[in-house]
């Protein structure tokens, strides 16, 4: 059988027994971490993981371990499609394939020696599902979870629009906002807040183990797991962002897309494009300060995908109601962040009470 594994810390060392166990009756792992005892995790980064592969039907079953297995119950069963069963003893972990049709085992390293977790391991993965009158019980399961998520998918129709609120991000908007500040402070404070949003945006990209050598001793330390990304800023303001990403993201390949309003069809034209070459294997970020009427942002978005950009999201800095409805309508799929979303825009398509004209206020043209 194809069986995913995760753990955290605590339950490091009781995962890697298991998959040991699992490796010797001949099942096929897939193990999505953690891979160190010693460096503390947050288990719902790798329980979900492993939880997404057996809804997904990479694997069949799943086995998620950690201190006390609550956290990672409580995290795998919400997603979707996933019976996670919390078992500490062999009676529960028989009765959660006999009744409950469970296709996670989630086992606490702190409550269970290793011989009972084997045994438990066993008994779950031997164990039938009984259907019948359980198949109608799990059948309302599903049935609730297929409703509520589709409300949840209607409620999330227009996208995801994720302010980053950090104390710093809004003291230094606070600073951009006041038509005092010179174009060289306003130019730095762009950069700041740029990177200390990509900064957030970017918490949950995967990370790999690998050994070094320290002066001291030998250890193991975390590198990001070779993640491509790319930066596309929106001419002109956008090139204002871009620096403060790259101090945080060195490696970043940067594209550039400019566009005007042709005065006949009044649509948006890229009048320059230049991505790099594999921009259909990087996450883009498109940067642009200001989400004003959303039409340039979302039109630099299908330009870059019509050139082959898959994976995408929209930084700015501040954006208007009108301009988010308008990026998530044509963009469902790409996710919005932003510093803060201000009251409106006034009839010259300015974000009140807004910054201004980024683009004047970063080159000093006004
Ligand atoms: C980690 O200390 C611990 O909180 C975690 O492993 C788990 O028990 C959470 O539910």
């Amino acid at each position: 059988m194809k069986i995913a594994t995760a753990s955290d810390h605590a339950g490091y060392r009781l995962k890697e027994d298991i998959k040991r166990l699992l490796a010797g009756e001949g099942h096929e792992i897939l193990d999505y971490g953690t891979a160190s005892g010693e460096v503390s995790v947050d288990y719902p980064d790798w329980g979900f993981r492993a939880a997404d592969a057996v809804a997904s039907h990479k694997a069949e079953r799943g086995i998620l371990v950690c201190g006390t297995g609550i956290g990672m119950s409580i995290a795998a069963n919400k997603v979707r499609g996933i019976r996670a069963a919390l078992c500490h003893d062999h009676f529960t972990a028989v009765m959660s394939r006999r009744h409950n049709d469970a296709n996670i085992l989630v086992l606490g390293a702190r409550v269970l020696g290793s011989d009972v977790a084997s045994d438990i391991v066993r008994a779950w993965l031997a164990e039938p599902f009984e259907g019948g009158r359980h198949s109608f019980r799990i059948d309302k399961i599903s049935a609730y979870e297929d409703e509520t998520s589709s409300t949840h998918e209607a409620a999330a129709a227009g996208g995801r629009t994720v302010v980053i609120d950090h104390p710093l991000v809004r003291h230094k908007l606070g600073l951009m906002r006041n038509k005092e500040t010179s174009s060289k402070d306003f130019r730095d404070l762009v950069q700041e807040v740029a990177g200390l949003m990509v900064y957030e945006i970017t918490r949950h990209l995967p990370l790999e183990e690998v050994e070094i050598e320290t002066p001291v001793a030998t250890t193991s330390v975390f590198t990001l797991s070779g993640k491509k990304l790319a930066i596309v800023p929106v001419l002109r303001a956008g090139l204002g962002m871009v620096e403060g990403i790259l101090k945080l993201v060195p490696n970043a390949k940067v594209g550039h897309i400019g566009l005007y309003r042709d005065p006949k069809t009044l649509k948006p034209v890229d009048y320059y494009c230049k991505l790099p070459a594999d921009i259909s294997e990087r996450d883009i970020f498109v940067v642009d300060p200001m989400l004003a009427t959303g039409g340039s942002a979302a039109a630099a978005v299908s330009h870059i995908r019509e050139r082959g950009g898959k994976r995408m999201s929209l930084v700015s800095l501040l954006a208007a109601p009108e301009g988010i409805a308008r990026f998530h309508q044509e963009h469902p799929d790409v996710d919005i962040y932003v510093a803060a979303v201000d009251s409106n825009l006034d009839d010259h398509g300015y974000i009140v009470p807004g910054l201004g004209d980024a683009g004047d206020r970063l080159f000093g043209t006004k």
